[in-house]
Protein backbone atom coordinates (compact mmCIF):
# COMPACT_ATOMS: atom_id res chain seq x y z
CA UNK A 1 0.00 0.00 0.00
CA UNK A 2 1.39 3.68 -0.41
CA UNK A 3 1.11 5.97 1.72
CA UNK A 4 -2.42 7.55 0.85
CA UNK A 5 -3.98 4.31 1.21
CA UNK A 6 -1.96 3.10 4.99
CA UNK A 7 -3.58 6.33 5.96
CA UNK A 8 -7.12 5.61 5.23
CA UNK A 9 -6.48 2.19 6.66
CA UNK A 10 -4.51 2.90 9.66
CA UNK A 11 -5.12 7.07 10.87
CA UNK A 12 -8.44 7.00 12.15
CA UNK A 13 -10.76 9.17 9.29
CA UNK A 14 -13.09 11.96 10.27
CA UNK A 15 -14.79 12.63 7.18
CA UNK A 16 -15.83 10.23 4.13
CA UNK A 17 -13.92 12.78 1.94
CA UNK A 18 -10.56 14.07 3.48
CA UNK A 19 -8.43 16.36 1.76
CA UNK A 20 -5.53 13.79 1.80
CA UNK A 21 -2.99 15.89 0.46
CA UNK A 22 0.35 14.40 1.35
CA UNK A 23 2.69 17.51 2.43
CA UNK A 24 6.18 17.17 2.82
CA UNK A 25 7.59 20.44 3.62
CA UNK A 26 5.95 23.68 5.04
CA UNK A 27 7.79 26.93 4.78
CA UNK A 28 6.26 30.48 4.98
CA UNK A 29 3.15 30.74 3.25
CA UNK A 30 3.64 27.23 0.92
CA UNK A 31 3.22 24.37 1.06
CA UNK A 32 4.69 21.11 -0.61
CA UNK A 33 3.29 18.35 -2.04
CA UNK A 34 5.16 14.72 -2.54
CA UNK A 35 4.70 14.77 -6.44
CA UNK A 36 6.27 18.26 -6.44
CA UNK A 37 3.12 20.57 -5.73
CA UNK A 38 3.15 23.90 -4.22
CA UNK A 39 0.20 24.91 -2.35
CA UNK A 40 -0.11 28.51 -0.95
CA UNK A 41 -2.09 28.32 2.13
CA UNK A 42 -4.97 30.47 2.66
CA UNK A 43 -5.59 28.00 5.87
CA UNK A 44 -2.79 28.22 8.45
CA UNK A 45 -3.75 25.02 9.59
CA UNK A 46 -7.03 26.88 10.72
CA UNK A 47 -5.35 29.96 12.14
CA UNK A 48 -2.33 28.36 13.88
CA UNK A 49 0.38 29.44 11.03
CA UNK A 50 0.37 33.13 11.92
CA UNK A 51 4.10 33.84 11.79
CA UNK A 52 4.42 31.75 8.36
CA UNK A 53 5.40 28.02 8.47
CA UNK A 54 8.71 27.03 10.61
CA UNK A 55 9.88 30.44 11.56
CA UNK A 56 13.29 30.48 12.15
CA UNK A 57 13.26 31.67 15.26
CA UNK A 58 10.22 29.24 16.35
CA UNK A 59 12.70 26.46 15.11
CA UNK A 60 15.80 27.51 16.69
CA UNK A 61 14.13 27.99 20.16
CA UNK A 62 12.64 24.14 19.68
CA UNK A 63 16.45 23.08 19.11
CA UNK A 64 17.56 24.93 22.50
CA UNK A 65 14.94 23.80 24.09
CA UNK A 66 15.49 19.95 23.10
CA UNK A 67 19.60 20.24 24.35
CA UNK A 68 18.27 21.11 27.75
CA UNK A 69 14.76 18.68 28.43
CA UNK A 70 11.93 17.75 27.54
CA UNK A 71 9.33 16.18 29.77
CA UNK A 72 10.12 15.85 33.21
CA UNK A 73 7.25 16.64 35.28
CA UNK A 74 3.32 16.71 35.43
CA UNK A 75 2.05 20.01 35.29
CA UNK A 76 2.28 22.34 37.90
CA UNK A 77 5.24 21.23 39.67
CA UNK A 78 8.80 22.33 38.69
CA UNK A 79 9.56 25.94 37.48
CA UNK A 80 9.97 25.37 33.49
CA UNK A 81 11.72 28.47 32.61
CA UNK A 82 9.78 27.96 29.03
CA UNK A 83 6.43 27.81 31.08
CA UNK A 84 7.31 31.03 33.18
CA UNK A 85 8.67 32.98 30.56
CA UNK A 86 5.90 32.72 28.46
CA UNK A 87 3.34 33.20 30.95
CA UNK A 88 4.87 36.40 31.65
CA UNK A 89 4.72 37.72 28.12
CA UNK A 90 1.34 37.10 27.68
CA UNK A 91 0.77 38.60 31.69
CA UNK A 92 2.53 41.88 30.11
CA UNK A 93 0.36 41.87 26.79
CA UNK A 94 -3.07 41.33 29.31
CA UNK A 95 -5.29 43.55 31.39
CA UNK A 96 -3.87 42.72 35.20
CA UNK A 97 -6.92 40.84 35.70
CA UNK A 98 -5.41 38.30 33.35
CA UNK A 99 -2.38 37.44 34.85
CA UNK A 100 -2.40 33.66 35.64
CA UNK A 101 -1.93 31.26 32.64
CA UNK A 102 -3.28 27.60 32.75
CA UNK A 103 -1.24 26.27 29.76
CA UNK A 104 -2.45 22.84 28.29
CA UNK A 105 -2.53 20.69 25.34
CA UNK A 106 -5.17 22.31 23.11
CA UNK A 107 -8.04 24.72 22.96
CA UNK A 108 -10.95 22.36 23.95
CA UNK A 109 -8.93 21.83 27.30
CA UNK A 110 -8.71 25.42 27.32
CA UNK A 111 -12.46 25.14 27.52
CA UNK A 112 -12.78 22.41 29.55
CA UNK A 113 -10.18 24.05 32.38
CA UNK A 114 -12.28 27.22 32.16
CA UNK A 115 -16.05 25.71 32.33
CA UNK A 116 -14.57 24.20 35.83
CA UNK A 117 -13.68 27.35 36.99
CA UNK A 118 -16.47 29.02 36.71
CA UNK A 119 -18.24 26.48 38.45
CA UNK A 120 -15.52 26.99 41.04
CA UNK A 121 -15.17 30.58 41.36
CA UNK A 122 -19.25 30.87 41.43
CA UNK A 123 -20.41 28.03 42.83
CA UNK A 124 -23.32 27.70 40.23
CA UNK A 125 -23.91 25.34 37.29
CA UNK A 126 -25.50 26.98 34.48
CA UNK A 127 -23.29 28.07 31.30
CA UNK A 128 -24.69 30.28 28.69
CA UNK A 129 -23.11 29.64 25.10
CA UNK A 130 -24.06 30.55 21.48
CA UNK A 131 -25.77 29.21 18.53
CA UNK A 132 -23.15 29.03 15.83
CA UNK A 133 -19.91 28.65 18.11
CA UNK A 134 -17.60 26.25 17.98
CA UNK A 135 -15.31 25.27 21.38
CA UNK A 136 -13.96 21.88 20.73
CA UNK A 137 -14.82 18.27 20.26
CA UNK A 138 -14.40 17.09 24.24
CA UNK A 139 -17.66 16.60 25.86
CA UNK A 140 -17.96 19.52 27.62
CA UNK A 141 -17.06 21.65 25.00
CA UNK A 142 -18.86 19.77 22.47
CA UNK A 143 -22.32 20.70 24.87
CA UNK A 144 -21.58 24.05 24.53
CA UNK A 145 -20.77 24.22 20.83
CA UNK A 146 -24.08 26.09 19.39
CA UNK A 147 -25.25 23.16 16.71
CA UNK A 148 -27.32 20.53 17.35
CA UNK A 149 -26.34 18.76 14.45
CA UNK A 150 -22.78 18.04 15.39
CA UNK A 151 -23.96 17.64 19.72
CA UNK A 152 -27.28 15.59 18.85
CA UNK A 153 -25.28 12.08 18.32
CA UNK A 154 -23.19 12.44 21.34
CA UNK A 155 -26.06 13.06 24.13
CA UNK A 156 -26.35 13.12 27.29
CA UNK A 157 -24.14 15.84 27.40
CA UNK A 158 -23.47 18.56 30.40
CA UNK A 159 -26.83 19.35 31.67
CA UNK A 160 -27.71 23.44 32.57
CA UNK A 161 -26.50 24.71 29.33
CA UNK A 162 -28.43 27.61 27.34
CA UNK A 163 -27.62 28.70 23.93
CA UNK A 164 -28.47 31.61 23.17
CA UNK A 165 -28.70 34.37 19.74
CA UNK A 166 -24.92 35.73 18.90
CA UNK A 167 -25.03 39.70 18.57
CA UNK A 168 -28.64 39.69 19.55
CA UNK A 169 -29.58 41.51 22.66
CA UNK A 170 -32.24 38.64 23.60
CA UNK A 171 -29.21 36.99 24.83
CA UNK A 172 -28.90 39.08 27.90
CA UNK A 173 -32.45 37.64 29.47
CA UNK A 174 -31.06 34.25 29.55
CA UNK A 175 -27.96 35.26 32.08
CA UNK A 176 -28.99 35.49 35.71
CA UNK A 177 -27.37 35.19 38.99
CA UNK A 178 -27.75 30.96 38.49
CA UNK A 179 -25.19 31.32 35.38
CA UNK A 180 -21.81 30.52 36.20
CA UNK A 181 -20.46 31.60 32.86
CA UNK A 182 -21.01 33.21 29.38
CA UNK A 183 -18.63 31.47 26.91
CA UNK A 184 -18.90 33.40 23.56
CA UNK A 185 -16.10 33.46 20.71
CA UNK A 186 -14.78 37.65 20.68
CA UNK A 187 -15.90 36.87 16.73
CA UNK A 188 -17.38 34.22 15.76
CA UNK A 189 -15.06 31.76 13.49
CA UNK A 190 -16.98 28.76 11.91
CA UNK A 191 -19.85 30.57 12.08
CA UNK A 192 -18.00 32.63 9.00
CA UNK A 193 -16.32 35.10 10.43
CA UNK A 194 -19.09 37.34 11.81
CA UNK A 195 -18.03 39.97 14.63
CA UNK A 196 -20.33 41.25 16.94
CA UNK A 197 -21.17 44.70 17.32
CA UNK A 198 -19.38 46.56 20.48
CA UNK A 199 -22.21 47.25 21.99
CA UNK A 200 -23.59 43.86 21.99
CA UNK A 201 -20.34 42.64 23.75
CA UNK A 202 -19.96 45.61 26.25
CA UNK A 203 -23.80 44.83 27.45
CA UNK A 204 -22.90 41.42 27.68
CA UNK A 205 -19.67 42.35 29.83
CA UNK A 206 -22.31 44.42 31.91
CA UNK A 207 -25.12 41.53 32.13
CA UNK A 208 -22.17 39.02 33.40
CA UNK A 209 -20.53 42.00 35.83
CA UNK A 210 -24.27 42.95 36.91
CA UNK A 211 -24.97 38.84 37.79
CA UNK A 212 -22.19 37.85 39.53
CA UNK A 213 -21.23 35.72 36.18
CA UNK A 214 -17.70 35.14 34.58
CA UNK A 215 -17.89 36.16 30.98
CA UNK A 216 -15.32 33.87 28.89
CA UNK A 217 -14.15 35.01 25.74
CA UNK A 218 -12.66 31.93 23.23
CA UNK A 219 -10.25 33.57 20.85
CA UNK A 220 -8.70 30.11 20.26
CA UNK A 221 -8.70 31.11 16.46
CA UNK A 222 -9.36 35.31 16.86
CA UNK A 223 -6.34 35.70 18.90
CA UNK A 224 -2.80 36.32 17.95
CA UNK A 225 -3.45 39.12 15.43
CA UNK A 226 -5.55 37.67 13.38
CA UNK A 227 -8.52 40.85 13.99
CA UNK A 228 -6.01 43.36 13.78
CA UNK A 229 -5.20 43.57 17.18
CA UNK A 230 -3.02 41.40 19.30
CA UNK A 231 -6.12 40.19 20.98
CA UNK A 232 -9.88 40.65 19.72
CA UNK A 233 -11.44 41.99 23.03
CA UNK A 234 -8.93 45.03 22.38
CA UNK A 235 -11.08 46.75 19.84
CA UNK A 236 -14.51 46.09 22.07
CA UNK A 237 -13.51 47.95 25.43
CA UNK A 238 -14.24 45.00 27.62
CA UNK A 239 -12.06 42.81 29.77
CA UNK A 240 -13.18 39.17 29.41
CA UNK A 241 -13.17 37.42 33.14
CA UNK A 242 -11.48 34.32 31.46
CA UNK A 243 -9.43 34.11 28.21
CA UNK A 244 -9.14 31.29 26.18
CA UNK A 245 -5.69 30.77 23.84
CA UNK A 246 -5.08 28.00 21.35
CA UNK A 247 -3.34 27.22 17.60
CA UNK A 248 -1.56 29.93 17.06
CA UNK A 249 -0.39 30.16 20.80
CA UNK A 250 1.55 27.53 20.37
CA UNK A 251 3.63 28.63 16.91
CA UNK A 252 2.54 25.14 15.24
CA UNK A 253 2.99 22.85 18.25
CA UNK A 254 0.49 21.99 20.46
CA UNK A 255 -0.57 24.51 23.01
CA UNK A 256 -3.85 25.53 24.85
CA UNK A 257 -4.25 28.31 27.74
CA UNK A 258 -6.83 29.78 30.03
CA UNK A 259 -5.93 32.50 31.42
CA UNK A 260 -7.82 34.72 34.45
CA UNK A 261 -6.73 36.43 37.73
CA UNK A 262 -4.40 34.61 39.94
CA UNK A 263 -7.35 34.76 42.79
CA UNK A 264 -9.53 32.95 40.49
CA UNK A 265 -7.12 30.64 39.48
CA UNK A 266 -6.20 29.34 43.06
CA UNK A 267 -9.42 27.63 43.16
CA UNK A 268 -7.48 25.13 42.04
CA UNK A 269 -5.06 24.76 44.25
CA UNK A 270 -7.15 23.86 46.97
CA UNK A 271 -10.43 21.49 48.28
CA UNK A 272 -9.60 19.23 46.37
CA UNK A 273 -6.01 20.06 46.07
CA UNK A 274 -5.10 19.34 42.07
CA UNK A 275 -8.56 21.14 41.25
CA UNK A 276 -6.97 20.66 37.45
CA UNK A 277 -4.25 18.52 36.38
CA UNK A 278 -2.53 17.16 33.29
CA UNK A 279 0.44 15.70 32.37
CA UNK A 280 1.94 17.20 29.30
CA UNK A 281 0.12 20.77 29.40
CA UNK A 282 2.63 23.70 28.72
CA UNK A 283 5.15 20.90 27.37
CA UNK A 284 8.38 22.80 27.39
CA UNK A 285 8.91 22.59 24.23
CA UNK A 286 5.49 23.82 23.07
CA UNK A 287 6.29 26.98 25.45
CA UNK A 288 9.23 27.34 23.58
CA UNK A 289 8.19 27.12 20.00
CA UNK A 290 4.97 29.88 21.64
CA UNK A 291 7.19 32.59 23.17
CA UNK A 292 9.64 32.34 20.36
CA UNK A 293 6.60 33.03 17.50
CA UNK A 294 4.72 35.23 20.23
CA UNK A 295 8.04 37.67 19.76
CA UNK A 296 8.36 37.10 16.80
CA UNK A 297 4.20 38.54 16.34
CA UNK A 298 5.26 41.39 18.11
CA UNK A 299 8.47 42.08 16.89
CA UNK A 300 7.38 41.82 13.08
CA UNK A 301 4.10 43.70 13.99
CA UNK A 302 1.87 41.34 11.98
CA UNK A 303 -1.10 42.32 13.81
CA UNK A 304 -0.75 45.93 12.86
CA UNK A 305 -0.33 44.96 9.18
CA UNK A 306 -3.02 42.10 9.28
CA UNK A 307 -5.92 45.11 8.75
CA UNK A 308 -4.12 46.50 5.61
CA UNK A 309 -3.32 42.77 4.29
CA UNK A 310 -7.14 41.66 4.65
CA UNK A 311 -8.11 45.13 3.24
CA UNK A 312 -6.24 44.41 0.04
CA UNK A 313 -7.65 40.75 0.04
CA UNK A 314 -10.95 42.34 0.53
CA UNK A 315 -10.38 44.81 -2.83
CA UNK A 316 -9.62 42.33 -4.94
CA UNK A 317 -12.18 39.94 -4.09
CA UNK A 318 -15.00 42.48 -4.76
CA UNK A 319 -17.68 41.53 -7.43
CA UNK A 320 -16.11 37.72 -7.32
CA UNK A 321 -18.96 36.17 -10.04
CA UNK A 322 -21.38 33.88 -7.92
CA UNK A 323 -20.34 35.31 -4.46
CA UNK A 324 -22.95 36.62 -2.29
CA UNK A 325 -21.16 38.48 0.32
CA UNK A 326 -17.59 38.56 1.77
CA UNK A 327 -17.59 38.96 5.38
CA UNK A 328 -13.97 40.37 6.99
CA UNK A 329 -12.55 41.10 9.94
CA UNK A 330 -8.74 41.40 9.92
CA UNK A 331 -6.81 39.16 7.86
CA UNK A 332 -9.26 36.97 8.22
CA UNK A 333 -12.03 36.52 5.06
CA UNK A 334 -15.25 34.00 4.20
CA UNK A 335 -16.66 34.19 0.51
CA UNK A 336 -19.92 33.40 0.72
CA UNK A 337 -21.68 31.71 -2.11
CA UNK A 338 -25.12 30.66 -2.74
CA UNK A 339 -24.90 26.67 -1.85
CA UNK A 340 -22.14 24.67 -0.13
CA UNK A 341 -21.88 22.44 -3.63
CA UNK A 342 -21.11 25.99 -5.88
CA UNK A 343 -18.58 26.60 -2.64
CA UNK A 344 -16.83 23.34 -2.57
CA UNK A 345 -16.15 23.42 -6.68
CA UNK A 346 -14.51 26.58 -6.03
CA UNK A 347 -12.52 25.33 -3.64
CA UNK A 348 -11.42 22.00 -5.35
CA UNK A 349 -10.70 24.23 -8.87
CA UNK A 350 -8.59 26.61 -5.96
CA UNK A 351 -6.43 23.57 -4.90
CA UNK A 352 -5.94 22.12 -8.47
CA UNK A 353 -4.90 25.43 -9.45
CA UNK A 354 -2.52 25.53 -5.94
CA UNK A 355 -4.22 27.73 -3.33
CA UNK A 356 -5.48 25.91 -0.29
CA UNK A 357 -8.73 27.01 1.41
CA UNK A 358 -11.76 25.10 3.08
CA UNK A 359 -15.34 25.94 4.35
CA UNK A 360 -16.50 26.98 7.82
CA UNK A 361 -18.25 24.20 9.76
CA UNK A 362 -20.69 26.12 10.47
CA UNK A 363 -20.74 27.93 7.00
CA UNK A 364 -20.34 25.42 4.43
CA UNK A 365 -21.20 28.06 1.59
CA UNK A 366 -18.24 30.28 2.33
CA UNK A 367 -14.90 30.03 1.56
CA UNK A 368 -12.34 30.17 4.08
CA UNK A 369 -8.89 32.87 4.29
CA UNK A 370 -6.69 32.78 7.11
CA UNK A 371 -3.50 33.10 5.78
CA UNK A 372 -0.05 33.33 7.41
CA UNK A 373 0.07 37.23 9.09
CA UNK A 374 3.11 36.89 7.35
CA UNK A 375 1.58 36.55 3.50
CA UNK A 376 3.05 38.85 1.28
CA UNK A 377 1.30 41.23 -1.33
CA UNK A 378 2.54 39.28 -4.29
CA UNK A 379 0.96 36.52 -2.41
CA UNK A 380 -2.18 38.15 -1.75
CA UNK A 381 -2.98 38.56 -5.67
CA UNK A 382 -1.61 35.56 -6.48
CA UNK A 383 -3.98 33.99 -4.44
CA UNK A 384 -6.85 36.14 -5.51
CA UNK A 385 -6.37 35.73 -9.53
CA UNK A 386 -6.77 31.65 -8.28
CA UNK A 387 -10.24 32.23 -6.50
CA UNK A 388 -11.21 34.31 -9.23
CA UNK A 389 -10.85 32.47 -11.92
CA UNK A 390 -11.95 29.32 -9.93
CA UNK A 391 -15.51 31.35 -9.39
CA UNK A 392 -15.47 32.19 -12.94
CA UNK A 393 -14.90 29.06 -14.19
C1 LIG B 1 -12.98 29.03 18.42
C2 LIG B 1 -12.44 27.69 18.77
N1 LIG B 1 -12.50 27.26 20.05
C3 LIG B 1 -12.02 26.06 20.42
C4 LIG B 1 -11.46 25.20 19.50
C5 LIG B 1 -10.94 23.85 19.93
O1 LIG B 1 -9.56 23.80 19.82
P1 LIG B 1 -8.80 22.37 19.66
O2 LIG B 1 -9.17 21.84 18.31
O3 LIG B 1 -7.36 22.70 19.81
O4 LIG B 1 -9.31 21.52 20.75
C6 LIG B 1 -11.38 25.60 18.16
C7 LIG B 1 -10.81 24.69 17.13
O5 LIG B 1 -11.04 24.82 15.96
C8 LIG B 1 -11.89 26.87 17.77
O6 LIG B 1 -11.85 27.30 16.51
Amino acid sequence: MNLRQLFLQHVAQTSTAPLALEIVKAEGCTLYGAAGEEWLDLIGGISVANVGHRHPAVLEAVRTQLDAYLHVMVYGEFVQSPQVRYAEALAATLPETLGSVYFTNSGAEAVEGAMKLAKRVTGRTEIVAFEDSYHGSTQGALSIIGSEYWRNAYRPLLPGVHHARYNDLSALDRISTDTACVIAETVQAEAGVLPPSKEWLQALRARCTETGTLLILDEIQAGFGRTGTLWAFEAYGVVPDVLLLGKALGGGMPLGAFIASKEHMDHFADAPVLGHITTFGGHPVCCAAGLAAFEALRREELAAGAAAKGAHFEELLRDVPGARALHRCGLWLALRFESFEHCKAVIDRCIAAGVLTDWFLFASDCLRISPPLTISEEEIRRACTVIRAAAEA
